[in-house]
């Protein structure tokens, strides 16, 4: 029986693979230099025109009055948690259990700052409005993800984010976006960064997903929020004294990638309606609501497998090189960028039809 490995290795050498934009290399960097005038002088210290360019744009976009980059999103949303712990002299925050800072971070907050969390909603869904206003006791913040990961990228509809702002607002709650892949779920809100950003106090958003850049991060919120993120940017070991590597990739690939959000979408929708039509395979959410969405495979790892594997020689196209395992089944994640409008319709079509009909057999075995 073929072990994790070989799935992997056989994803690695079909010739259409469905996830991403392309070969994570050195490549993504020398494209974004290319067009670059080499007098240009470096950043210094979170100071000259690469970095407050780049600022500025990104705080135009997100309709906020500033922004910073910083080297990681986990370092930025640390950053803000304290900031709002401190302004309202309370030091607790709520978020979903499933948030990166509760399962990615080595309890980074808790651990350097000392801040309590409460864990709203559960591991199964997303947070509601009830759940935001059963907060029993004080919180100076509470963050949302949109669209939410661990969760197939599920997320509340705009009115719910309405409502949630306007309670938040009401009871002195900060209200922060993780919109670490904010960019990829504005089509499904047909509304614009901006529009969204108002609803929140402060923003983190990402250039290495979506966007495809090396690494980076912008923090945004008004003058005060981002003059004291700076000082914890610096305190944290952040303010590199050049950051252009990561600023120039995620000014080149933003500009390239930006307005071809509402096709990853548009594909992510097509490739879940084609893979819910296999047995034994469904897609959280059955529509999705950005680029990602899971796949949930109705048997275990040991058994999907290989049968992935011998999809991926047969027709080419491989959907995943790696296999979680949920409740004695196994899942995927699953995220559309430009790879998968290269992929020609009859190879896809002849993958999920394989793929539909060795898992047919399985089931008669
Ligand atoms: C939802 C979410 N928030 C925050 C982060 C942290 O970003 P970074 O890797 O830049 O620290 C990630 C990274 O995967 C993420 O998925």
């Amino acid at each position: 029986m073929k072990d994790q490995n070989s799935l992997q290795e056989a994803f690695r050498q079909v010739a259409y693979p469905v996830i991403g934009h392309g070969k994570s290399n050195l490549q993504i960097l020398m494209d974004s230099l290319k067009d670059m005038d080499g007098n240009i002088v470096s950043d210094r210290y979170g100071k000259g025109q690469v970095i407050e360019e780049f600022q500025e744009k990104i705080a135009d976009y997100l309709g906020k009055e500033t922004a910073v980059f910083f080297p990681s999103g986990t370092m930025a949303q640390q950053i803000a948690l304290r900031i709002w712990c401190d302004e309202r002299g309370i030091n607790k925050v709520a978020y979903h259990p499933l948030c990166h800072l509760e399962i990615h971070e080595q309890d980074g907050l808790k651990e350097l700052h000392k801040i309590e969390t409460l864990l709203l909603a559960d591991e199964n869904r997303i947070i509601q409005l009830e759940d935001v206003c059963g907060i029993k006791g004080d919180v100076a913040c509470l963050l949302l993800e949109l669209p939410q990961r661990e969760l197939g990228g599920k997320s509340p509809d705009f009115h719910t984010l309405e409502l949630i702002s306007k309670y938040c607002l009401e009871k002195g709650i900060k209200l922060h976006l993780d919109g670490a892949r904010l960019f990829e779920a504005l089509p499904y809100y047909q509304k614009s960064a901006s529009e969204i950003c108002a609803l929140f106090d402060s923003v983190y958003v990402s250039f290495y997903k979506g966007i495809g850049g090396i690494a980076g991060a912008i923090l945004a919120g008004d003058n005060l929020f981002t003059e004291k993120s700076k000082i914890w940017k610096r305190r944290y070991g952040g303010d590199l004294i050049s950051l252009y590597p990561y600023i120039v990739s995620a000014n080149y690939y933003f500009n390239q990638r930006i307005n071809k959000m509402t096709t990853y979408y548009e594909g992510a929708k097509e490739l879940a309606a084609q893979i819910n039509n296999c047995p034994l395979v469904n897609t959280e959410p059955s529509q999705p609501v950005s680029n990602m969405f899971h796949i949930y495979f109705g048997e275990p790892r040991e058994i999907i497998e290989p049968i992935l594997v011998e999809v991926y020689e047969a027709t080419g196209v491989g959907i995943t090189g790696n296999l979680i395992d949920k409740n004695g089944k196994c899942c995927c994640e699953v995220w559309i960028g430009d790879r998968y409008e290269h992929i020609p319709k009859e190879k896809l079509e002849a993958a999920f039809q394989m793929l539909g009909e060795k898992l047919q057999e399985y089931t008669f075995l």
